[in-house]
């Protein structure tokens, strides 16, 4: 087990910046995951973690002793890759035996590792076949037992997941879990899924750009966003992000031609803001027919139903935003409604930076 700390490390490619002042810190036995949208540096981090790349500027520590320079077969981590690439020529025993065969450990002790790595997973049936003979959850189940089997202080996963089918994924993902919770194993998963990042992680590292946006526990991203950028990446569908223009007069906030009031506009008010990004999520609003006190008057533009619920998707001006509601509400397209937003539920961003200001 392994306490990982990443500090202030800057990562270039030539002219591209690929990580820009990164410092974060993974506790002993946590499962911390890096979200972000493709380029936003999360498999140049967990290089730079597992030592396959080098930090331009900057420092790794691994329980408190400095590892940057450490090449990565010193640092005892275990990888695990999207096109997890077995060897097609070996047996599945073989395959996960391999970092222990390299090692020349002794054939009994190989054996004894190998076969209790694949109990835990579940594939000690499959040891004598090839990889072209098992499912691709299967295979990447594999692809974690030759990980595992070098017993790795610390665990790192690069979308793990994004080649199997969408139910595999739900499945895989839970046994990750449960096996990381299991062998309390330091582990760094990358992947741009906002519902695996939220399903999984004990604390999420979001990056865009290179640069870390917010780092919390999935309740943290999730119910309070320190930027717009977490607000619209995280949620199915995200936070809606909606332009409100304060009125000096009225100590109101309008959204179009609606006026809404709350206490915390005042505020912004006397530090001399003029508009705002007012933020919430589809599920803390609600739809009705008749116009109430600080409802926002709006169109239905599409009614979009999942089972339970149903996205409804509105428009007010040339803005739009979604709501969840259940699919018992009747809505149709072109229909003026009336939408109560929970103002108790909102997040407020600066226009101007797209920074959480309450
Ligand atoms: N070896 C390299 N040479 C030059 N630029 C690179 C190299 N590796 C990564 N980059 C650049 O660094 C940035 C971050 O890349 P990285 O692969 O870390 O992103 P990512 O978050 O893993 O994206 P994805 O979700 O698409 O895998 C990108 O702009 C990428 O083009
Ligand atoms: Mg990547």
């Amino acid at each position: 087990m392994a306490m990982v700390e990443v500090r202030r490390v800057t990562k270039t490619f030539g002219k591209v910046v690929a990580l820009s002042n990164v410092s974060f810190t993974i506790e002993d036995g946590e499962f911390v995951v890096l979200l972000g949208p493709s380029g936003s540096g999360k498999t140049t981090l967990m290089y730079l973690i597992a030592g396959i790349y080098k930090p331009t500027s900057g420092q790794i520590f691994f329980d408190d002793v400095e590892v940057t320079k450490v090449p990565p077969k010193d640092r005892n981590v275990g990888l695990v890759f999207q096109n997890w690439a077995l060897y097609p020529h070996m047996t599945i025993f073989e395959n996960i035996a391999f970092p222990l065969t390299l090692k020349k450990m002794r054939l009994s002790q190989i054996k004894e590792k190998v076969l209790q790595v694949a109990q835990m997973l579940h594939i000690d049936s499959f040891l004598d076949r090839y990889p072209w003979q098992l499912s691709g959850g299967q295979q990447q189940r594999v692809a974690i037992g030759r990980a595992l089997v070098k017993e790795p202080k610390i665990l790192l996963f690069d979308e793990p997941l994004s080649n199997l089918d969408a139910l595999l994924r739900l499945n895989v993902r839970a046994e990750i879990k449960k096996l990381q919770k299991d062998l309390k194993i330091t582990s760094v998963y990358v992947t741009h899924d906002q519902a695996e990042a939220l399903a999984i992680a004990d604390k999420i590292v979001v990056l865009n750009n290179g640069f870390v946006v917010q780092i919390g526990t999935p309740d943290e991203v999730y119910t309070k966003p320190s930027h717009t950028f977490v607000a619209s990446f995280l949620g199915n569908p995200p936070a809606n992000l909606l332009e409100a223009n304060l009125s000096t007069e009225e100590k109101i906030a309008y959204i179009g031609k609606s006026g809404l009031k709350h206490p915390a506009f005042d505020l912004l008010l006397r530090s001399g803001e003029k508009s705002f990004i007012l933020a919430f999520r589809p599920e803390h609003a609600t739809i009705s027919t008749h116009p109430t006190s600080n409802s926002i008057s709006c169109f239905v533009y599409t009614v979009e139903p999942m089972g339970r619920e149903q996205i409804v998707t509105l428009q007010v001006d040339e803005h739009f935003f979604k709501v969840i509601t259940s699919v018992d509400q009747k809505l149709e397209p072109g229909q003026n409604v009336y939408v109560l937003i929970d103002l108790s539920k909102i997040l407020v961003y600066s226009s101007k930076t797209g920074e959480r200001l309450f």
